[in-house]
């Protein structure tokens, strides 16, 4: 797809719970930019394959993603670990990712005018979905502070899960997530890494910021 006008993009893959969207709403917020978080768009598609079970077809997602909205990306059913688990299930078909990629590739390229460029996170996001992209971060940390994180998340949710249950599911969302065959999560040679397990998330995003206005500023 062509840019139509100058914009700035910034790319971000991480695994889950890695602090990947904080960060991306930090840069959405400093600079004016359009943000995405793609994986909901994998979990409202993950959600849909559980309610449909057996009417779940290629047919049906793309109806839904020809229609999607952010408001559908906003339901709060969208956080359940369930949803998360089918998500990673669905992410796996080739097929199914084509159709979500060109929603992705518009958003970035094309985001809304008053913005004045976009900022995606996700798994394939700086491997396939912008490759051109003028920053490319990927953001991890340690499993384990990812899952403690993960599991306050829920608890100030009230929802009923231990933190083995947390670090179960991510090990298993890391492992469909960088084991699958078609646009697997890594870490692109051109992409900067930011290890967030000791670091605040305002000292990571002073991080950030500082590796963005030194290119921005020149
Ligand atoms: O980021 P989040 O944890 O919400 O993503 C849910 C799942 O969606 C991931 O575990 C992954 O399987 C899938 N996903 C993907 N590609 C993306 C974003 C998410 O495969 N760009």
């Amino acid at each position: 797809m062509k840019r139509k006008r100058k914009i700035i993009t910034v790319a971000i893959d991480s695994p889950a719970a890695a602090g990947a969207g904080t960060q991306a709403k930090y840069i959405a917020q400093e600079y004016n930019l359009a943000y995405l978080d793609t994986g909901k768009i994998y979990r409202f598609i993950g959600n849909l394959r559980l309610k449909k079970r057996k009417n779940f077809n290629y047919k049906l997602v793309r109806s839904k993603i020809d229609k999607l909205s952010e408001h559908d990306l906003r339901k709060k059913n969208l956080l359940e670990d369930s949803v998360a688990i089918s998500a990673a299930i669905i992410a796996k078909d080739k097929k199914i990712r084509k159709i979500i990629k060109k929603f992705q590739t518009k958003y970035a390229y094309n985001p809304p005018q008053k913005y004045y460029g976009s900022v995606l996170d996700g798994r394939d996001i700086t491997s396939v979905i912008m490759k051109r992209a003028m920053f490319k971060f990927y953001i991890t940390a340690n499993i384990k502070i990812r899952a403690k994180r993960r599991y306050l998340e829920f608890r100030s949710m009230k929802k009923k899960i231990t933190y083995n249950e947390v670090l179960k599911s991510l090990k298993n969302r890391d492992y469909l997530d960088k084991n699958r065959k078609y646009s697997p999560l890594k870490k692109t040679k051109d992409s900067i890494l930011i290890n967030t397990s000791k670091l605040s998330k305002k000292a990571c995003f002073m991080k950030i910021k500082s590796i963005m206005d030194k290119r921005l500023n020149n």
